[in-house]
C-alpha cells in the first residue's frame, strides 16, 4: 500500500504548522554555500504547499525568519529576502486557490518586501482551499510580549476590564487570530525543540520531529508525518478511556 493510501482522509490535520530546518547543513554537505540550500528550500515550500492544499490541509504556517536569524550574517539575510522576495508570486496562490498571509514584525522587513507582501494577502484574500501563512521576523515571546502590552493599555485606557482577559480572548489578540491552533508540528533537520514557534498556539498540538533536512523534504515525508499524527490518541488533559467513549458516543 502507498503512502498516500495509508492516510485516512477524513481525520487530515486542519492546521500544520512546520520548523523548515536544515537549509544551511544540506547546502554544506554538498560544498555549497548555505545560501544554496535556502533557494532549495524555497522550491519545497511551493511543492508542500501544493501538496498540503490537495490533501485537503486548510492552514498551513511556516517559519520562515525568526527574530533571532536577524543576527544572521547581513549576505545570508539579503540573500533570504531576495529569495522571499521572488517567492511571492501571486499567481503561484491564484493557481492553486490559496489564500496567503504572514505574522510577524513585518514593518522590519525591507520596503520591497513589504509591498510584495501586502500585494499577495490583498490579492488571494478570497481563495478558500487553504491558508498559507509565512511566519516572518516572528517569534512567540515577542508576539506574547506585543499582545500583553497592548491589552495592559487597553486596561490603562479603562476599555478592556481584567477579568475579560480569558483564554480565548488572549487567543483573538494573537497575530494568529484568523487560524485555529495547529493540529500537528512538524520540525525537519534532526533538532529537537520548537525554537519560540507558536508556543502559546501549540499546546496541544502534536509534535512530528525527523531527521530529513528541509530542502530534502518531500510528499512522502509530509505523509509519513500526518500517518504518524493519524495513529496518536489526542486527549487533551482526558483520559484514555474518556476519549475512546467520547468518540463512541458523539454528542
Ligand atoms: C532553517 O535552516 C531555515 C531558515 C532559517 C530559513 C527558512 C527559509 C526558507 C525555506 C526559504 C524562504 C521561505 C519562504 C517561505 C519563501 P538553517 O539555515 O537554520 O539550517 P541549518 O540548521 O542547517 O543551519
Amino acid at each position: 500500500m502507498t503512502l498516500i493510501d495509508q492516510i485516512d482522509k477524513e481525520r487530515i490535520p486542519a492546521h500544520i504548522a512546520i520548523i523548515m530546518d536544515g537549509n544551511g547543513r544540506w547546502a554544506q554537505a554538498k560544498g555549497q554555500p548555505r545560501t544554496a540550500g535556502h533557494a532549495q528550500g524555497v522550491e519545497v515550500v511551493k511543492n508542500i504547499a501544493a501538496d498540503a492544499a490537495r490533501i485537503g490541509v486548510k492552514f498551513l504556517t511556516l517559519y520562515a525568519f525568526s527574530t533571532e536569524n536577524w543576527n544572521r550574517p547581513t549576505a545570508e539575510i539579503e540573500a533570504l529576502m531576495k529569495l522571499i522576495l521572488d517567492y511571492l508570486e501571486e499567481e503561484t496562490f491564484m493557481k492553486n486557490n490559496i489564500r496567503f498571509r504572514v505574522i510577524g514584525g513585518v514593518d522590519l522587513l525591507p520596503p520591497a518586501v513589504q509591498k510584495r507582501l501586502n500585494d499577495c494577502i490583498e490579492h488571494t484574500a478570497a481563495n478558500d482551499r487553504m491558508t498559507l501563512t509565512i511566519a516572518l521576523s516572528y517569534s512567540s515571546r515577542w508576539e506574547l510580549t506585543h499582545t500583553m502590552q497592548k491589552m495592559a493599555n487597553d486596561v490603562k485606557k479603562g476599555i478592556l476590564q481584567p477579568e475579560d482577559i480569558t483564554e480565548d480572548f488572549i487567543s483573538s489578540r494573537l497575530l494568529t487570530n484568523f487560524m485555529p491552533d495547529p493540529d500537528l508540528l512538524i520540525r525537519t533537520g534532526g533538532e529537537l525543540r520548537i525554537s519560540n514557534y507558536l508556543l502559546w498556539q501549540c499546546a496541544y498540538s502534536e509534535f512530528y520531529f525527523c531527521d530529513t533536512y528541509w530542502p530534502d523534504f518531500d510528499a512522502e515525508c509530509l505523509y509519513k508525518a500526518i500517518i504518524d499524527f493519524q495513529h496518536r490518541q489526542r486527549r487533551f488533559g482526558k483520559t484514555g478511556d474518556q476519549v475512546r467513549e467520547e468518540a463512541q458516543n458523539p454528542s
